[in-house]
């Protein structure tokens, strides 16, 4: 069969037609890639988090947050640029032109997180009225501007006051929790139906309370154990308050996840794969859709009963409408038996692709394998894929920036995206990571995510090339 017999078979077959596996690859040559190709309620947007863009750290009340401590502790010395939040892309004083940009830019959906110290300080009790003042406002200005809200309860900034009682260690967050979600669903769920409980719960206990590395910067086994669990029982109960208070919502949760390879096909390494798989990919969904813990494939989850009560296993479980997968990479595992809990580490591949200013491989595949993988759970409605995205030096030149290299990931990226598509994987959505550049966590401002370029001197925006690129795929 020749490849223009090909093309004719999957135009007429559209979105979701079962095709041979490692054909889409083959068969779509870029300028072949079309957003119509993904069928008409597909959901497109761009995506952010308040800490990342914001700024206005101590304005109008908001108390401070894990963040704010972390990159104001030692004299910023825990952030590799020693930058920190407190101006980021202004977006509290910004939002307005900043939405205004997205809809020029012909972008349908806006995800964005709310800080939960900006509409409770201390965390629980006394509500910011003007947080949420803030965060109507953002709102208002979405549905007027005809873009859609699609808000995540929780990017990583938790209220200091409640780190200084233990954060995700402390049992009682499931109630701190509970109170937060509660007001955010009161006050915005008549105007935001697209929900996400978490951002990549992985990312903030591990990077959190396992190695240190992100806030509240804490270094320790038990106290991941703890964070894990407290963060997984979460879900149902931000879950089951936003199905309740949302009237026709849409409630999801998001997780980081990466294709796993083994290093060589030696067992040890292989069995280091699935620890390794467990750990990054599977070990908060599986729980959640009533499979328990994975600790047959990682046993040392097993330490996770020590922190569980009677009714955990059963009110762990939550019904998501959709679960959000996050992927940049993938990850190459190999065996090294002084490791704690995988016993392997995690290396880059040998046939690393181009590599990005984060220093992961450019994957394409990767998002397609994970689309898979996720789709396999009996339990998982619907998929979105709620970030993904590239971090290369950008070079503003006469306003412009001609970030060709970031436009190639989007299309390699999304052609793979399409080809789990049509083979049936019920993937309904899309979000560029990100929509401008903003404050790359530990990273400072170095690594730039956005399809947005922002001087962050100035907080002049100029739409890249990616930008412009997004524009017209949308329209296409
Ligand atoms: C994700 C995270 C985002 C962003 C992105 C790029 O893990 O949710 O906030 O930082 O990575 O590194």
């Amino acid at each position: 069969m020749t490849r223009e017999e090909w093309l004719r078979i999957t135009a007429a077959l559209g979105a979701g037609a079962m095709l041979p596996k490692g054909l889409m690859a083959q068969l779509l040559a870029d300028d072949e890639l079309k957003s119509s190709h993904f069928g008409k309620d597909f959901v497109w947007g761009t995506a952010t988090a308040a800490y990342q863009i914001e700024g206005a750290w101590n304005v109008d009340g908001k108390g401070e947050s894990i963040w704010d401590n972390f990159t104001h502790r030692k004299g910023g010395k825990k952030i590799k640029t020693r930058e920190n939040g407190d101006v980021a892309c202004d977006f509290y004083n910004r939002y307005e032109s900043d939405i205004e940009l997205m809809k020029q830019m012909n972008i349908p959906a806006f995800r964005f997180s709310v800080a939960w110290s900006r509409v409770l300080p201390e965390g629980t009790g006394r509500v910011n009225q003007k947080g949420i003042d803030f965060y109507n406002q953002v709102i208002d200005k979405c549905l007027k501007e005809g873009v859609e809200p699609w808000v995540t309860c929780y990017h990583w900034d938790l209220p200091q006051a409640l780190q200084d009682k233990g954060g995700w260690m402390n049992r009682e967050i499931l109630d701190w929790f509970g109170e937060y979600v509660d007001l955010c669903a009161k006050s915005f769920g008549d105007r935001v139906k697209n929900w996400m409980v978490f951002n990549e719960p992985m990312a903030f206990t591990g990077g959190g309370y396992l190695i240190g590395l992100h806030a509240p910067g804490i270094f320790g086994f038990s106290s991941f154990l703890k964070a894990v669990h407290h963060a997984t029982m979460c879900h149902g109960v931000g879950g089951e308050i936003l199905k309740e208070q949302v009237k026709n919502g849409n409630i999801g949760t998001t997780f980081s996840c990466a294709p796993i390879d083994a290093k060589t096909d030696h067992p040890l390494d292989m069995k280091a794969a699935v620890r390794a798989d467990v750990l990054l990919n599977r070990m908060f969904v599986e729980p959640i859709l009533g499979l328990g813990y994975p600790s047959k494939d990682l046993p040392y989850l097993r330490k996770l009963e020590k922190h569980m009560k009677a009714d955990d296993e059963r009110n762990m479980k939550f019904d998501f409408d959709f679960i959000g997968v996050q992927n940049y990479t993938r990850t190459v595992a190999k065996y090294l038996g002084v490791v704690p809990i995988i016993n392997g580490i995690n290396e880059p591949s040998k046939k690393l692709g181009d590599v990005t200013d984060m220093k992961w491989e450019v994957y394409p595949e990767g998002i397609y394998r994970i689309l898979k993988q996720f789709a396999a759970y009996e339990g998982i409605k619907n998929l979105y894929v709620t970030e993904n995205g590239v971090a290369f030096p950008d070079t503003v030149e006469n306003n412009e920036v001609h970030d060709t290299k970031r436009v190639q990931f989007f299309k390699d990226y999304l052609k793979n995206v399409l080809r789990a598509k049509r083979e049936g994987v019920n993937v309904k959505g899309y979000f560029v990571w990100s929509f401008m550049d903003n404050f790359e966590w530990a990273e400072g401002y170095r690594p730039r995510f956005g399809i947005v370029h922002n001087d962050f001197n100035t907080q002049k925006r100029i739409i890249k090339d990616s930008g412009k690129w997004f524009t017209k795929f949308l329209n296409s």
